[in-house]
């Protein structure tokens, strides 16, 4: 990690600043259902900080079902308004305990804020939980070429914020989006379990944790 302050931070979207996995999993388990299998929790695991279109492929791939590009594509368009129906009442009160009081923190400390993520859904969401104003820039997935754990998200976060990116932190729930991190050269933060992110420069269980204190030192 760079032992000079950082000037950005870069926020994951899903898992990080709220919890849309539960109607990520409802949407692709209904799919699942489709082709003849039974999507786990664990197997919703894989599913995190992925591409719909390579979420579809992982879950084909559980099946060992092969369809055609006709009902693959279809099946995404599916699972996509389904999702959309599950996260139509979100609001701010769906914003996870202690991101609010980081934003607040680090728009006070002149911290560039980006967005880095894979959703298409990004500004849909952002727009809901009536946090737009915060981020200067968002990177999403109607704009990366190639998903995490490929860095390209991260770094056209930092381009776009221009500030080199052994200056700028991410905050990511999910492994590829650690890793996406560290490819790109930046300071990682994990939010979840310790066991899983051996490869994060930092892990807590959630932004409750990353308090002023913490964001203080790193920032
Ligand atoms: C990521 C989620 O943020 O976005 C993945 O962790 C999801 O689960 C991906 O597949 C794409 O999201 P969307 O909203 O474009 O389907
Ligand atoms: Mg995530």
């Amino acid at each position: 990690m760079n032992k000079k302050k950082h000037l950005c931070a870069l926020f994951d979207l899903d898992g990080v600043i709220v919890d849309t996995a539960k109607f990520h999993f409802l949407a692709w388990k209904k799919i699942a259902k489709n082709i003849g299998y039974e999507l786990t929790h664990e197997d919703n695991e894989h599913l995190k900080g992925v591409s719909r279109q390579d979420s579809l492929n992982i879950i084909l791939d559980l099946a060992n079902v092969t369809i055609d590009l006709e009902v693959f594509n279809h099946y995404l368009l599916q699972k996509n308004n389904d999702y959309l129906l599950l996260i139509q009442s979100l609001s701010p009160n769906d914003i996870l305990p202690g991101i609010s009081e980081a934003l607040t923190f680090l728009k006070e400390r002149r911290i560039k804020i980006g967005l880095g993520s894979a959703s298409r859904n990004a500004k849909i969401i952002l727009q809901k939980l009536q946090l737009m104003d915060y981020f200067e820039v968002i990177i999403d997935g109607n704009i990366v070429i190639k998903g995490k754990p490929d860095p390209e998200v991260f770094l056209k976060g930092c381009s776009a914020l221009n500030v080199p990116k052994d200056r700028c932190i991410v905050f990511e729930d999910a492994f590829a989006g650690i890793l996406a991190a560290k490819e790109a050269g930046m300071t990682a933060v994990a939010l979840g379990d310790k066991k899983f992110f051996s490869n994060a420069d930092f892990c807590f269980s959630d932004f409750t944790q990353l308090n002023i204190k913490v964001l203080s030192n790193l920032f």
